[in-house]
């Protein structure tokens, strides 16, 4: 007899499947109270490593020493270049319409050019060429022109920081933001939107890059992946609102106002975490020590503190606390990059890496190497109520 795990009441129908559970996840997993773990490791702990060695953690289960990473490494190094074809593609694709649009459809044309139909090969495929796809990407919706030639060898995110063609300098502490942002975004357990949904895809046999670019779909949307876009817009609204030189007073009387006027918060509460996201706390460290003075910062720290004082006289409020969006968008503006239309791709060239490594457990090594079958859920009929 297998163990009930999950009663399914008539209650839990129309609530978006919250906590049912539909399988098993290698990568991570995520505690209401503890928060984020790349298998066994605190999110906290991998902020500090470099992105191969969390890639290495998450793609075969298991921490590797300087050697096993160096040479694991080496194979993504050596599958770094996009075939031409497909940058020349990203570069004749309309600029209009939000850049997560582009991306979705790069995934797909470099399958075109670069699927093998082995999802293993095409996990470390699709890893090794993110940062190219994703700067090219962004240089053409941008206009900021030719991107250059992707040289892993000189780590993952300088990489990417290398080949984004940002207008004038680039700030010192760039790279180093991108290189957290990408860490902390990398996987969150099995059952988020977008990484259910690029499952769910792989489940009827599509390749990889398919099953991403419908993954990447669902990561677009402002209660998933642009929630950090839309969180920004709201603290710059703030900052517009109350000022600079605002206190805590002041930034819990407009919490105040907008609740009254029945207007969002942006930024706080999550389906499964009870306490602050560590991935945020792990971020306002960073910008504390690094952009205290930045205005954007200075208001993002105001709401950490103002915010869950007031939600948490609501009752209902099941999660009053800053998420993941509450900072990164500060921190990516304050690091030099204030351009919120790409937040949401800078995500998804995270993200991709958590999906893909989840869907080859899923196809490959899930029900003792059968693979999962395909997604089918019941639906119970009911009639319309009449209008
Ligand atoms: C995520 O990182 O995917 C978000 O926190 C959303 C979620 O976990 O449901």
């Amino acid at each position: 007899m297998s163990k009930v795990l999950f009663e399914i009441t008539e209650d839990n129908l129309e609530t978006g499947m919250r906590g049912y559970p539909v399988g098993y996840c290698p990568t991570s997993f995520v505690d209401a109270e503890k928060g984020l773990f790349y298998c066994d490791r605190t999110i906290a702990e991998c902020a500090s490593w470099n992105p191969k060695k969390v890639i290495h953690l998450l793609y075969h289960g298991k921490e590797g020493g300087d050697e096993e990473v160096g040479r694991f490494y080496q194979e993504l190094t050596d599958r770094a270049v996009c075939h031409p074809e497909v940058i020349a593609h990203i570069e004749k694709l309309p600029r209009e319409g939000h850049p997560m649009k582009l991306f979705a459809a790069a995934l797909l044309i470099l399958g075109m050019y670069e699927k093998t139909g082995d999802y293993r090969e095409d996990c470390l495929r699709v890893i090794a060429k993110l940062p190219h796809l994703v700067a090219a990407c962004i240089n053409h919706h941008a206009g900021w022109g030719k991107t250059p030639a992707p040289d892993l060898s000189m780590g993952y995110m300088t990489a990417f920081t290398h080949m984004v063609n940002l207008p004038g300098q680039k700030g010192n502490g760039l790279e180093e933001a991108f290189r957290l942002f990408n860490i902390l975004h990398y996987d969150h357990g099995g059952g988020n939107l977008s990484t259910f949904v690029g499952k769910a895809v792989a489940s009827g046999l599509e390749d990889l890059f398919g099953s991403l670019s419908a993954a990447m779909c669902a990561l677009a949307g402002p209660r998933h992946g642009s929630a950090n876009q839309v969180t920004l817009e709201f603290v710059q609204q703030a900052l517009d609102e109350v000022g600079e030189k605002a206190t805590e007073a002041d930034v819990e009387k407009l919490i105040r106002s907008r609740l009254a006027n029945k207007q969002l918060l942006f930024g706080f509460g999550h389906a499964v975490l009870r306490v602050e996201d560590p991935r945020a706390t792990v971020q306002y460290d960073f910008v504390t020590k690094n952009y205290p003075d930045h205005p954007l910062v200075k208001i993002a720290l105001l709401l950490r503190a103002a915010g869950p004082k007031v939600l948490l006289e609501n009752p209902k409020i099941t999660n009053p606390y800053p998420n993941v969006d509450a900072i990164s968008g500060s921190l990516l503006t304050a690091a030099g990059f204030g351009y919120p239309e790409y937040f949401t791709l800078l995500f998804g060239l995270s993200r991709s890496l958590g999906i893909a490594i989840q869907t080859v457990y899923e196809r490959m090594e899930a029900r003792a190497g059968k693979g999962t079958p395909i997604v089918r859920p019941k639906y119970l009929y009911r009639p319309r109520l009449s209008q």
